[in-house]
Formats: structure tokens, C-alpha cells, sequence
């Protein structure tokens, strides 16, 4: 085929914009039920295939698409890590560089499961998401039974910090530095633990700082769950990044995890997002999911394609939401089950690593204008 005739035919895809969706959905469908590697149509650009994969429609909107990544079948699964590369730009450890894998005794650091995820990544050239650095939840009992000073506390947190950052420096794009320091409920109180007993909220700015001196380049957020809107919290956790700033800590953005589970007022949420933005944060959306009871039927699956979907065009709305990250990708793995008995089918593809009507509903939010 001439050069001349190729670039015509994927202009007329192009053109053809919604009404061409259909026949890319179908096409696509078969495509990533055959778990066929790469694209085959050879005429058009990546991006304009019928078989194009989120991470080329993503590429093409300079956004950054990914998932949790769990390390069991990172390691073991050779499709997990097939459909991985393919789908998306982003990855993210969903337990491996948190403070009870990375940190297991006081004078011992195991990097072995991050390192694992960030060579993947490298392989893939995809970027990585680190999480995360401080969280008073899920903390290793060798450090939650520690009695130590303010002083002392202060140092064991920029050891950790410094330790941690300095070893992944220009490695990780983005680190969420705290995560839900923000107590459950909409009062706006900080969540107890020890960082909060041991040194006082300014655990949290001094966190930033010590992320920040141990690799400047690194993006900087602060992420936390419950955004709805309306909804107080919402508030309050923008005020606790301006808070951050304002106290002279260097912070980039905020993550907003998105488990969703509410229905979406999608004007008002899109509000939420510029208020943030307007105030001179990113947003990235961090661990999307949407958990179902089981089994799931039908219409709930065709509504929570609608909430994927939904929050990806919210996201793209907005230019400084740039990075759109799954809780995982597959219902084979996610912490969903196990923390909610009876609830499941939260991710965009099956245990079969079929997609499911929500990764065509991402789909179609990266086709659209
Ligand atoms: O490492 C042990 C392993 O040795 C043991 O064999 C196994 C037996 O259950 O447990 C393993 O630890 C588990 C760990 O995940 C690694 O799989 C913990 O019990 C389990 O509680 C832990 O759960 C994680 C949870 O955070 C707590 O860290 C989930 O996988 C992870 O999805 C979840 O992720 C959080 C985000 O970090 C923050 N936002 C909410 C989100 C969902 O809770």
C-alpha cells in the first residue's frame, strides 16, 4: 500500500470519530480476547488502530494510565505481565515499597519487590508512581511498639524517607508522601497513630521535606480516600495540601484514590477538580476501582463502566490531572475480596484478563474529544 493511501485511510478514521467507535469496540474486543501481544493492522497509526491499547490512547493524550501492580503475579504470571506492558504507561507497587516490605526491621531495607516492579518498568519504558512513604496505618510491629522521643521520632521518619527516595532517585516519577492522614469521617481531624502522637501534624509537611532533599525531581503528593462531591472531606483534604504548601514544603499535588462507590455528580466533581487545580495542585486519580456485590449482574457492570469512564473524562477535562492509576487491572487480583467479603468484579477485566464493559468505557473517554 503507498505511503499516500495509508495516511488517507487513517484520516478517515479519524474523522469518523464516534460513529467509527462500534466497529473499534468489536474489533477491539476480539483483539484482546485472542490476549494477541500487539496490534496487527499495519495501514494506520498506532493510536487510530482498531486494536489501539489504552497506553497508545493515552500516549496520545499525555496521560499517564496505569495500575497497581501486586508482586506475586508479577513475578509468576507471564500474561499478568503480558497484558501489563500492553495496557498501560504507568505502574504503581501496591504493597512493595510501603514501610512493613521495605522497612521489615530497624537496620534492615528489602528492595527486592520494588526493584523488581521499577526494572519492569524500565523494560517497558513505562514510568513508576511510588506508595508510599508515611501512612499510620499497616506500619511494621517493630516500629509501632518503639517509644521514642519527638527527636528521635523526627530522625527514625527522615532515615526511612531519605533511605527509601535516595535508593529509587530519577526512578520514580511521582510518590505519594503521605497517604490518609486524614481521619475517617468529615471533621477534617488527623488520623491517630503514631507519627500524629509521636511528632504532631507537622509529621506531615516535614515528610515532604525529606522526600523532596532525597530526589528533587520527584513529584510530590498527598493522597487520600472519600472525595465525593459534596462532601466536607473534599475540603479538607485540599486545605491540608495548602497547608503543606504553606508551611514551605514542597508539594506537587494531590491524589485522590477513588474507590468509588458513590454515584457520580459528574458537574460537581468536575468543580472539585478545578478548584484544585486553581489552587495550584495537580490531581492525579490513584487507585480507581469499584467494587460490586457478587456476582455481579449485568447492569452493574454497565454502571460501573459508566463511573470508569466518567472519572477518566473528568480527568482529561482538566489539564493538571495528567495521571489516571487502577487498583489493579484484573479481578484475578484485587484487595477487594479479601477486604470486603461478598464484594468483588472492581477492576476493568475479568479473572480471564478479558476486559470488561469498563475498559471500553476508558476506552471511548480516550477517543473522545
Ligand atoms: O506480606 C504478607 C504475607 O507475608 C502473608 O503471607 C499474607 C497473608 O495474608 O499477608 C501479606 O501481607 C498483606 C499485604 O497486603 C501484601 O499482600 C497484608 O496482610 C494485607 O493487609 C495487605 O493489604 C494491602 C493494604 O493496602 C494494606 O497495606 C492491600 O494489598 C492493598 O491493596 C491496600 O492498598 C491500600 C492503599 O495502600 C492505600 N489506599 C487504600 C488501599 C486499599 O486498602
Amino acid at each position: 500500500m503507498s505511503d499516500r493511501r495509508q495516511y488517507r485511510d487513517a484520516r478517515s478514521v479519524y474523522r469518523l470519530g464516534r460513529s467509527t467507535f462500534a466497529v473499534l469496540l468489536v474489533a477491539t474486543m476480539v483483539a484482546a480476547c485472542s490476549g494477541s501481544s500487539s496490534p496487527r493492522s499495519s495501514s494506520a497509526p498506532a493510536e487510530h488502530r482498531a486494536t489501539a491499547t489504552l497506553r497508545q490512547l493515552a500516549d496520545r493524550r499525555h496521560l499517564l494510565i496505569g495500575s497497581a501492580v501486586a508482586d506475586r503475579p508479577l513475578r509468576t504470571e507471564a500474561d499478568y505481565r503480558r497484558v501489563l506492558g500492553r495496557e498501560f504507561n504507568l505502574v504503581e507497587p501496591e504493597d512493595a515499597m510501603k514501610w512493613s516490605t521495605v522497612h521489615p526491621a530497624r537496620d534492615t531495607y528489602d528492595f527486592t519487590a520494588g526493584d523488581r516492579l521499577v526494572q519492569f518498568a524500565e523494560q517497558h519504558g513505562m514510568k513508576v508512581r511510588g506508595h508510599n512513604l508515611v501512612w499510620e496505618k499497616f506500619n511494621p510491629a517493630w516500629l509501632t511498639s518503639l517509644t521514642p522521643s519527638r527527636t528521635e521520632a523526627i530522625a527514625l521518619l527522615r532515615d526511612h524517607i531519605t533511605a527509601v527516595v535516595s535508593h529509587y532517585r530519577g526512578k520514580i516519577a511521582q510518590w505519594d508522601v503521605v497517604n490518609e492522614a486524614l481521619a475517617e469521617g468529615d471533621r477534617g481531624s488527623m488520623r491517630d497513630g503514631v507519627w500524629l502522637r509521636w511528632i504532631g501534624p507537622e509529621y506531615v509537611p516535614m515528610a515532604f521535606r525529606f522526600a523532596h532533599d532525597a530526589d528533587p525531581g520527584a513529584q510530590l503528593f498527598y493522597n487520600d480516600y472519600d472525595w465525593r462531591s459534596p462532601g466536607p472531606k473534599t475540603d479538607h483534604i485540599l486545605e491540608l495540601a495548602q497547608h503543606i504548601r504553606d508551611s514551605g514544603a514542597p508539594i506537587d499535588g494531590i491524589g485522590l484514590q477513588l474507590h468509588v462507590l458513590h454515584s457520580l455528580n459528574v458537574a460537581a466533581e468536575r468543580s472539585k477538580l478545578r478548584a484544585i487545580a486553581n489552587a495550584g495542585f495537580d490531581v492525579a486519580m490513584t487507585e480507581v476501582d469499584n467494587r460490586r456485590k457478587l456476582p455481579a449482574v449485568t447492569a452493574a457492570l454497565g454502571d460501573q463502566a459508566r463511573k470508569f469512564g466518567d472519572l477518566l473524562g473528568m480527568c482529561l477535562a482538566i489539564p493538571r490531572c495528567r495521571t489516571f492509576n487502577l487498583w489493579g487491572f484484573t479481578d484475578r487480583h484485587s484487595w477487594i475480596p479479601g477486604a470486603f467479603p461478598g464484594f468483588g468484579a472492581g477492576t476493568i477485566m475479568d479473572k480471564g484478563l478479558r476486559p470488561k464493559p469498563a475498559f471500553f468505557a476508558l476506552r471511548r473517554a480516550l477517543l473522545s474529544r
